[in-house]
């Protein structure tokens, strides 16, 4: 079982694709609340792996994928069965939340304990970075840096602060369940593309070091200006490579004013959005109330979830 994680500082670009080695280092937090749970059996009697989300065979691009990374797996394993995955999310696909760090993160978890591999937190990190990058940053509980760097063994999810050291509440604003059309995978090749990349990256350890201070502080303000100009960095080199990635709807600006004008009259709220147009507002879980009532009377405001700061990725043996 493994949450999801929203990043403040955010990841995009690599500096080696195939390993997924990131351009920059990355933080965030866990999303409790919504859980990815995945089983693995490795079955002598299956010809090749199967792969069902939520009951269904998903598209043979994901199957692929996750084929792929059970090799990396076995590998480690030196074992050459087929495995069986059966994976549940219990928040919506596709609703703006990466559901591949949880997705990778609790098949990391569940395929290395099921292969007899016995790994520790920086081991299932690094494992679960293969599958997608963020999903390293969902095997640590809290509040998590994902380091880059040069060598695969050495970029990996570390907890900076549990869940409880700040009560801060993310109110996910949907207002697309659509699919994206040009997922992560794809976008993160053409972030070298754009002429902005270079300079979104001269500034990123700065970035990271200083948001990661305000979560130290329990500083929202200058929480909230790290984490909106990331955003907008990460967004303008989306915007600028070519081909151009335009993620924000109608809907996406007219919250982002919002908030804005919400933290002008006093409210501790901001916002950030990942490859697609819902908006992660982030505020003090004291506030939440207020923020997600204001959110819903938003036109193109589909609905809002909820989540506080989450735990590590774990195992959860089912009983019998
Ligand atoms: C915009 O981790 O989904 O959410 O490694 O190709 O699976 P892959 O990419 P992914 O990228 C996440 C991008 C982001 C920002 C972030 O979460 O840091």
């Amino acid at each position: 079982m493994a949450h999801p994680n929203i990043a403040f500082v955010k990841y995009w670009g690599n500096r080696d694709i195939k390993l997924r080695l990131p351009a920059s280092s990355s933080l965030s937090m866990n999303l409790a609340g919504l859980h990815t749970r995945t089983t693995v059996q490795f079955d002598p009697s299956l010809q090749t792996d199967t792969l069902l989300i939520n009951g269904e065979a998903p598209p043979q691009g994901q199957q692929h994928r996750v084929s792929e990374f059970l090799h990396l797996v076995r590998n480690m394993a030196k074992i050459r069965t087929k495995a069986r995955v059966s994976s549940e999310n219990d928040f919506p696909n596709g609703a703006g939340i990466a559901s591949s760090s949880s997705a990778f993160a609790a098949l990391a978890l569940a395929a290395s304990a099921a292969a007899g591999l016995r790994l520790d937190e920086r081991g299932l990190s690094t494992l679960a970075r293969r599958g997608s990058g963020s999903a390293a940053r969902s095997i640590p509980s809290g509040f998590v840096v994902w380091q880059a760097a040069d060598q695969d063994r050495n970029s990996y999810g570390v907890s900076i602060a549990p869940p409880e050291h700040w009560g801060l509440a993310d109110c996910i604003a949907i207002v697309s369940e659509e699919h994206k059309a040009v997922g992560s995978a794809e976008g993160h090749k053409l972030a070298a593309t754009s002429p902005l990349q270079a300079a979104r990256l001269a500034g990123a350890v700065q970035r990271l070091e200083l948001c990661r201070k305000a979560i130290l502080d329990r500083d929202f303000s200058g929480f909230a200006d790290l984490v909106e100009l990331d955003c907008h960095l990460m967004h303008a080199v989306m915007m600028t490579s070519r081909p151009p990635l335009h993620y924000w709807m109608p809907a996406s600006l007219a919250i982002m004013a919002a908030v804005r004008d919400w933290r002008k009259a006093g409210l501790s709220v901001c916002y950030t959005l990942d490859a697609g147009p819902n908006v992660h507002v982030l505020c003090t879980d004291r506030e939440n109330e207020t923020v997600a009532a204001h959110l819903e009377k938003i036109p193109g405001v589909i609905r809002v979830l909820r989540a506080n700061p989450g735990g590590p990725a774990r195992l959860v043996n089912e009983p019998g």
